[in-house]
């Protein structure tokens, strides 16, 4: 990156007050220029505790949502504002609401990668993280899960709660090729296999571990192996990469999310200069979703 945009982002920011998030997905030059790098939980957790004027978000629009619905008096930009989420396009209020027509008696756990229209219809959201605590948590036997099917498959073999689960999925996670996975296991047959519960079953069970991105990097920190394979978005390499140098890691396959590299430094110039393309929730959804994702923030 220009050594001119890294100088007027830091000159930027102090003088207006932001903070930069990034998503552990990011590529690795906005990860590098980020106030704070994390998961899904972790990134709603500080927007909801920072009091910055203005957040920028590296991320996809899911992120940047939640952390306005924490955050409802910082100005949140979404600095690829392009940037979407497959999964989040799979799911509807208004297919949960039908779901809660079929399944009268159970509570709605969504997936914090989601519409806010389907967050405001649910009980709580979640994250990968923090997926089975909060189905536990709920007051109901019964309990309906969007949209990921893969998620919602492991969550439902980790609880003893019936699980109604909606069949969405994300591209690139339902993409990954299970041949490749285990390519890779045959040229390091000592390695840790970490698996993302957002991959399909088959990846699952061939998985040492199944971890969100916050959960692989506590993993990795307080393991005596030296090698990983890691079987979610390739942004995470570099992540890893980065925060253990000594250790080595590579890709179960090929994951990539187009949409979390759209961001750019210039995009987050842009976002810093122009305080333009601020996120917008809707006044009549805002209080339910908020609700939702502010249970998820406090559970697990
Ligand atoms: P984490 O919650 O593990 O950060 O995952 C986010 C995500 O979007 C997975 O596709």
């Amino acid at each position: 990156m220009p050594n001119r945009i890294k100088q007027e982002i830091d000159r930027l920011k102090s003088e207006r007050g932001a903070v930069i998030l990034a998503h552990s997905y990011q590529p690795g030059n906005i990860q590098d220029i980020a106030d704070f790098v994390g998961d899904s939980l972790e990134l709603s957790r500080i927007a909801a505790s920072e009091s910055a004027e203005l957040v920028v978000f590296c991320g996809v629009k899911f992120m940047a949502e939640t952390a306005k619905l924490l955050s409802p008096d910082s100005t949140v930009v979404l600095a690829a504002p392009d940037a979407d989420c497959s999964l989040a396009a799979c799911m509807s209020g208004d297919d949960l609401r039908q779901m809660k027509n079929r399944f009268p008696g159970a509570e709605a756990v969504i997936y914090v990668n989601s519409t806010i229209d389907l967050k405001s219809e649910a009980w709580s959201c979640c994250t990968s993280a923090n997926s089975i605590e909060v189905v536990e948590a709920a007051p109901s036997d019964e309990v309906i899960f969007g949209p990921d099917r893969n998620l919602g498959t492991w969550v439902a073999e980790n609880t003893n709660k019936k699980l109604h689960i909606w069949p969405g999925g994300c591209h690139a996670h339902s993409g990954a090729d299970i041949r490749d996975l285990r390519e890779k296991k045959a040229e390091w047959p000592d390695a840790r296999v970490l698996v993302h519960p957002e991959s399909p079953s088959v990846f699952l069970w061939e998985a040492d571990q199944v971890l969100g991105t916050g959960g692989m990097i506590k993993y990795v920190k307080n393991s005596t192996a030296d090698r990983f394979i890691i079987g979610t978005e390739e942004g995470m390499i570099y992540r890893l990469k980065t925060l253990f140098p000594d250790k080595e890691f590579k890709a179960a396959g090929n994951i990539v999310c187009p949409d979390m590299g759209y961001t750019t430094p210039e995009l987050v110039l842009k976002a810093l200069e122009s305080r333009g393309n601020g996120i917008e929730i809707p006044a009549e959804l805002a209080d339910r979703a908020a609700a939702a994702v502010r249970r998820m923030t406090q559970t697990g």
